[in-house]
């Protein structure tokens, strides 16, 4: 049986590789493009979900950090360096670790998940937490990868985009065309800037008709783009995309002009209610971070912005159980506790308003 090889390998002559180039693999990619009817109810669109939290560490960045490792190994690296809120983190742990490299990671201190943060540890990454933000990190990185020998694999260097603008692949090719729209949430805006690339390359090459139109979400209180400039203190619950400064900021606004594309905000109450969406009426968990893609969707078919019948693609970047404390959490912050009853059949069938004997 055939099986899924990852991004560099399915995807070889498309991409920046060589015969010199390592394959430092876990099998990322290939995740699937799933059909979402309660959204497409909920907007009259053509509505799918590319559910990224199915890469090996459960988020997108695999796509990117199997090519970013891959080419520090081609450079001869022995050590890479990243700032993260959490998943890129991860992700260059488990990569770094795969190809025998060490990997430091740098974290706004407190302020990314404990799923996340276990997979660094266990992927025995060098962990440091700074007294500051994800912006101010990614400054340190940045410095530190222009003067000490570590290489840096934020999506500030290429090969990550590289990487990332596979998943465009994947989407033309099961839906046969570009979507008429894609969502993604936006931190650095390196993955909008990805996915602009993978379907302008498959414009180019006859695989699509269009460009979709782009339409990234941040967060409320993390809003660069939409407001126009950089946040010094960005907050949201949605942490992986509490970023102030975005790295990819200029190519994004050429991206969104080229494609008539969007930046919109969500509020945290938005985007914890997009996530309860997509986790009780599509059974897709995702974290915070993600279902912004889908409020965003929400918002603009509310708004009369989503013609009816357009087809729709969501990026959902990252697995729910990456940050699983916010699905317990009631709209009034009030936890959810399952009931508990004792050792008793009667008493189960009774919470669940079983009637005995009673046909399906
Ligand atoms: N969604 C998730 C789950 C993320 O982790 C990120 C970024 C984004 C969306 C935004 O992608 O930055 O390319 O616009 N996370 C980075 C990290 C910053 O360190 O893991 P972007």
């Amino acid at each position: 049986a055939h099986q899924w090889r990852g991004v560099l390998p399915e995807y070889a002559d498309r991409l920046n590789i060589s015969d010199a180039t390592p394959i430092i693999t876990l099998g990322e990619g290939g995740t699937p493009l799933i059909e979402a009817k309660a959204l497409s109810a909920r907007t009259g669109a053509r509505v799918f979900v590319k559910y990224e939290g199915m890469n090996p560490t459960g988020s997108f960045k695999d796509r990117g950090m199997t090519m970013a490792i891959s080419k520090a190994v081609e450079h001869g690296a022995k050590a890479v360096i990243c700032a993260s809120t959490g998943n890129t983190s991860a992700s260059a742990a488990a990569y770094a670790t795969h190809a025998g490299i060490s990997a430091a990671v740098l974290i706004p201190e407190g302020k990314i998940s404990m799923g996340k943060l276990s997979q660094a540890v266990a992927h025995n990454a060098e962990i440091i937490q700074i007294e500051g933000n994800f912006d101010d990190c990614l400054d340190i990185a940045r410095d530190l990868a222009a003067n000490y020998p570590v290489h840096l694999v934020n999506s500030v260097n290429p090969d990550r985009i590289e990487g990332q603008k596979t998943a465009a692949y994947e989407v033309v090719e099961v839906l046969q065309d570009a979507p008429d729209f894609h969502f993604v949430p936006v931190g650095n805006a390196g993955n909008y800037t990805a996915y602009f690339r993978g379907y302008s390359e498959e414009l180019e090459r006859g695989a699509a008709t269009k460009l979709p139109r782009m339409f990234g979400f941040q967060a409320a209180g993390s809003a660069p783009i939409v407001l126009g400039h950089p946040v010094k203190n960005p907050e949201t619950i949605a942490s992986a995309i509490r970023i102030g400064n975005p790295a990819s900021w200029e190519f994004a606004l050429g991206a969104r002009d080229t494609s008539n594309g969007y930046f919109g905000a969500i509020d945290d109450a938005g985007i914890l209610a997009a996530q309860r969406i997509l986790s009780a009426e599509v059974g897709i968990f995702v974290e915070p971070a993600s279902a912004i893609s889908v409020a965003g969707l929400l918002e603009r078919a509310e708004n009369g912005h989503i013609p009816s019948g357009s087809t729709v693609v969501l990026t959902v970047t990252g697995h729910g159980l990456k940050d699983p404390l916010w699905a317990l959490k009631k709209a009034d912050g009030t936890e959810i506790a399952p009931t508990v009853v004792p050792v008793s059949t009667e008493e189960v069938a009774g919470v669940l308003g079983l009637v005995k004997g009673a046909s399906h």
